[in-house]
């Protein structure tokens, strides 16, 4: 998952009295709430009261007050955090800020997430370290649609333990069936998104009210005041207990007398003369030395980092998974999963992402978006793709088998993240819920005539020749013109075109990006096999997008791959208009179209780029055969 850093500033760590404070147990918990549930007023209090505010702070929080204060003048709580100038001036919570603050008993750290919708990701963003959840809701309002989105993420993201703050009893009167009524109602949505442990309490953030301690106002309350929960509540102990998990981060290898696998404990302890079993090679071993900056440890837990040296020179690297060998995890590489979509760009099933969960790295797609969940109702809708802030559930193939355990019972060896491969950018945040057995059974059959020797009877070298381009280009043209000079010199070939593939293999696909994906996913598999065949496939399809291009090259071996770029610009394209698809687009007859009002993307290095206006068919074909000549191909 991806994390944030708890901030060093004002109310940070940085204030506590270190040593002492290090001792505590430490909670983080995320709070949730819409934008007017008075979240910033009840965290600002809980900081304020819990006396880690410094004055200059507490200064400028009155200053604030005076200018944007809603307490006529008066000091302003949620005004003391140091959020973003934004959100003071528009009175609303625009991203994750973490916070401590600790008391006679215990270290908190909280997330403060967003309460706006399109903020999702934020607040997931907070969720994935915490665990426990405070969900504010207004008690004239209730559990409104929002306090269900925010509830379904936390439960999404593995947060079993919430409390629910009904704020603003003042307003509501201090009224006990108000209370019960939304507290009744809140214990229904979360034994439908099965939390363990809900605790309703009343509160009032302004007054402070059952927040740090019991109000005299509603005596019918009998349970614990806010804070005292969040003293109490029960944390981390059961990642201790659970398996063992450790992913590799790297191999420590100062000389040939020790190599030690580095690494952050996800879950379980370890000691002296366990049995490890590296995943998911299978190998074993046992722990000889747990090592650490500060000596040789007897034992260490989830949450420490370490370097383990094993008593058997195993194979094990960066990415691999040492676990416990009696409870290993299993290993799979087609995941069902839930999927939160991050990006502004929306998901597209089968386009290849990187995959990382723990330290591995590895590439996945989606294979089939199975369907979108509503955050408000709960109800599954079916999806071709998902938009920012999105979660649908999901199949995916991964390129290499890794091993995981379901997110629900360890987090981080359950949780993944999709990155761009061109970007960079992290893209969504998955949590695993099972493997599929689907590919278990399957192996790749190697038989008697392979594609060296088919290539051999038909004496020449199989390759690809992708033909990309805008419509109108001359894709078409140049390749059937490119396949009759190599009939001419006896080679065996097959084109495969794209409106062609389209009237059969793939007439179930139009032209969003996602069923391009996938349209140019297929034919890239075809290729494979037609090279496979010992043929020269020529392949004339628009393939718009580089990272398609880029998976169908890496489907094929090393210099199989021979891209050709048909580099006419798009007014002439336009120009050109064969099929008078141009002037569709642009009437608005035909949506999607490539170049109007769909991406097309130049590719960066093919190893051919043609010139079709100032060459004409002929010359340019004649350019692609010398060039197959040049490269041995020919
Ligand atoms: S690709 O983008 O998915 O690679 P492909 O090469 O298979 O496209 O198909 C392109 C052909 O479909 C064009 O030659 C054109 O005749 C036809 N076509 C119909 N609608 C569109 C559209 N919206 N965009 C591009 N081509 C279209």
């Amino acid at each position: 998952m991806a994390r944030g850093q708890p901030d060093a500033g004002a109310g940070g760590p940085g204030v506590l009295a270190a040593a002492e404070e290090e001792e505590k147990e430490l909670l983080r918990f995320v709070a949730c709430g819409d934008v007017d549930d008075g979240k910033s007023t009840l965290i600002g209090r809980l900081l304020h009261d819990s006396g880690l505010v410094p004055d200059d702070r507490l200064a400028a929080a009155a200053a604030d007050s005076r200018k944007f204060g809603t307490r006529g003048g008066g000091l302003d709580l949620s005004l003391l955090l140091d959020g973003l100038q934004a959100e003071r001036e528009q009175r609303i919570t625009i991203d994750v800020a973490y916070r401590s603050f600790a008391t006679g008993r215990r270290r908190f750290i909280v997330a403060d997430a967003p309460g706006h919708e399109q903020y999702t990701r934020n607040m997931a963003t907070g969720a994935s370290t915490s665990e426990a959840a405070v969900v504010l809701v207004d008690a004239r309002r209730g559990v409104t649609v929002q306090t269900r989105r925010h509830t379904f993420i936390v439960s999404l993201l593995g947060i079993r333990r919430v409390i629910l703050a009904v704020n603003k009893m003042d307003l509501a009167g201090w009224n006990r069936e108000r209370f019960e009524a939304i507290a009744d109602a809140y214990r229904g949505l979360a034994r439908r998104l099965e939390i363990a442990y809900v605790d309703c309490i009343p509160i009032s953030a302004l007054t402070g009210a059952n927040v740090l301690a019991p109000s005299g106002e509603m005596p019918w309350y009998r349970g614990s005041a806010l804070l005292e929960r969040l003293e109490t509540i029960e944390v981390s102990s059961d990642l201790a207990a659970g398996a063992f998990r450790m992913p590799v981060q790297w191999v420590n290898r100062p000389d040939p007398d020790f190599r030690g696998f580095a690494g952050a404990i996800a879950s379980g302890t370890v000691r002296p003369g366990d049995r490890l079993r590296a995943c998911p090679s299978g190998r074993e071993s046992t722990v000889e030395r747990i090592v650490t900056h500060d000596g040789d440890l007897d034992a260490a837990l989830a949450g420490q980092s370490v370097t383990l040296v094993l008593t058997d020179e195993i194979d094990v690297g960066r990415g691999d998974l040492l676990a416990g060998a009696e409870n290993a995890p299993a290993a799979s590489d087609q995941l069902s999963a839930h999927l939160l979509w991050m990006h502004e760009d929306p998901l597209l099933p089968e386009r290849q992402y990187w995959l990382k969960i723990g330290t591995r790295l590895t590439t996945a797609q989606v294979t089939d978006l199975r369907y979108r969940i509503d955050p408000g109702t709960l109800e599954h809708a079916a999806a071709r793709t998902l938009a920012l802030n999105e979660v649908g559930g999901c199949n995916l193939a991964l390129a290499e088998a890794v091993a995981f355990d379901p997110y629900r019972e360890v987090r981080e060896t359950g949780g993944f993240i999709l990155i761009d491969r061109f970007t960079n950018a992290t893209v969504g945040a998955g949590m695993i819920d099972f493997g599929l057995r689907r590919a278990d059974n399957l192996s790749l059959q190697n038989f008697e005539v392979g594609k060296a020797q088919r290539a051999r009877q038909k004496d020449q070298r199989p390759c690809v020749l992708w033909f990309t381009g805008r419509p109108a280009s001359g894709k078409s043209t140049t390749a059937n013109r490119v396949e009759r000079k190599l009939a001419a010199l006896g080679r065996h070939s097959y084109l495969l075109d794209g409106d062609n593939v389209r009237l059969g293999l793939n007439r179930d696909l139009g032209f969003t990006d996602a069923d391009r994906v996938e349209n140019i996913r297929r034919v890239a598999e075809v290729a494979k096999l037609f090279v496979d065949a010992g043929l020269i496939v020529l392949v004339s399809f628009i393939s718009p997008f580089r990272d398609e291009r880029r998976m169908a090259r890496a489907l094929v071996e090393e210099g199989e791959f021979v891209e050709i770029f048909v580099d006419t610009p798009l007014e002439e394209c336009e120009r050109r208009d064969p099929k008078g698809l141009y002037r569709k687009a642009r009437s608005g007859e035909i949506r999607n179209f490539t170049g109007i009002d769909s991406a097309y993307e130049p590719p960066e290095d093919p190893e051919l780029v043609l010139n079709t206006v100032e060459r004409s068919v002929d010359e340019v074909s004649d350019e692609v055969i010398a060039w197959l000549r040049d490269g041995g191909y020919l």
